[in-house]
């Protein structure tokens, strides 16, 4: 009997559950593979003994309502960054696909299938360099990833920004206030120019287009000169001033990336330093975004990713990863899906509908 591992690695993401649950019934159910899971991404399989999970029909019923993994993830022990400490307590970063890969082809696993943002991807494609037969399937509430023109959680995350957005308008409005709401997405700026388009923002800031303090401001003063005595911004967690730099704190040891937020207090101090005259407030949705159950179109793409996923295990179209192109479930090279990021386009149809609409990016 064949034998496939599923695998979701990086941050949380509405959907994944979703795509698990493709993949289970196409395997199982249809071709009678065996479908196993490693527990926090591929950590799982690295462990003594390894952390699976065999996955039945009682395991994956329903659970495509369900946010978060059942396999759990995690976004550290990269193992083409793999962190490993000295004995001075150093910490060092060592590719380690090697020992991944040997592991899997120990395990006897005839294909492997991993969900996961940009991260997971380049790990999918080094393993795929190593002789693992690997199919990608790209997850992100940022929507950052190039090869596909959307990714499942994005607009799960869109409408839970959306929802919040529009209940700070009510007390932007009855307090004369100017509301901040910062959003996720790291370097793109797709989950706050979407909820401000949706939302009716007047001001959207975003990594890909720096802005400068005094024009923010002068937006500011202008609306309520104009007598509309509140104003509502969106703004993305990696946005910066034009003579700035990004807001972060450390991560955790043993993480590659920094912790992004606070950029919306940022915001607030340069406005009041600058001298804005108004009331300020702040508000850092964070973690919400990725939580809770994935709104219908998630479901959809994720069920239809984790559909095609296994069809190119069968087709044994390894090394590529599936995509949303325009309006069909397609396929990448994970080699091409890796290169680069998908950022908004600063001069893109979105970007000037939005300038069209009045909303100021602060440029
Ligand atoms: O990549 C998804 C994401 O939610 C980003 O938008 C955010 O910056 C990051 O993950 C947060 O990561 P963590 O859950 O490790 O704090």
């Amino acid at each position: 009997m064949k034998k496939i591992l599923i695998s979701t690695g990086g941050g949380d993401c509405p959907g994944l559950n979703a795509v698990i649950r493709g993949i289970y019934k196409r395997a199982k159910h249809e071709k009678g593979w065996e479908v196993y899971g490693s527990i926090e991404a591929l950590s799982g399989i690295m462990r003594n003994p390894p952390e699976l999970v065999k996955l039945t029909r009682s395991k994956t019923a329903g659970i495509h309502v369900r946010g978060g993994t059942i396999l759990k993830t995690t976004n550290k022990g990269n193992p083409l960054m793999y962190p490993i400490k000295d004995e001075q307590g150093q910490i060092t970063f060592h590719d380690i696909t090697d020992r991944v890969a040997a592991r899997i082809r120990e395990l006897g696993f005839d294909a492997v299938i991993n969900i996961g943002g940009d991260g997971s991807q380049k790990i999918s494609e080094a393993l795929h360099r190593h002789g693992i037969p690997i199919i990608g399937v790209p997850k992100t509430i940022d929507n950052d990833l190039k090869g596909t023109d959307m990714t499942f959680g994005f607009q799960t995350a869109v409408q839970i920004a959306t929802d919040s957005f529009d209940k700070l308008v009510t007390t932007a409005e009855s307090h004369h206030r100017v509301m901040i709401m910062e959003v996720m997405g790291r370097d793109a700026g797709w989950i706050a120019l979407h909820t401000a388009i949706a939302g009716g923002a007047e001001i959207c800031l975003i990594p890909e287009i720096p802005y400068e303090v005094n024009k923010v401001l002068k937006r500011i003063n202008d609306r309520y000169e104009k007598g509309r005595g509140f104003i509502n911004i969106v703004i993305a967690e990696g946005a910066k001033a034009k003579d700035g730099t990004i807001t972060f704190s450390a991560g955790e040891e043993g993480s590659e990336h920094v912790r992004l937020g606070g950029v919306a207090f940022e915001l607030a101090r340069q406005l009041k330093a600058a001298g804005c005259k108004q009331e300020i407030r702040e508000t850092v949705l964070g973690h919400v975004q990725r939580g809770g159950t994935p709104v219908a179109f998630d479901r959809v793409l994720a069920t239809l990713f984790g559909v095609k996923a296994f069809e190119l295990v069968l087709e044994g179209a390894f090394g590529r990863m599936v995509s949303f192109q325009n309006n069909t479930i397609t396929s990448v090279a994970l080699a091409d899906a890796t290169q680069s990021y998908n950022h908004v386009d600063p001069d893109g149809f979105l970007v000037q509908a939005a300038k069209g609409m009045g909303v100021s990016f602060g440029d």
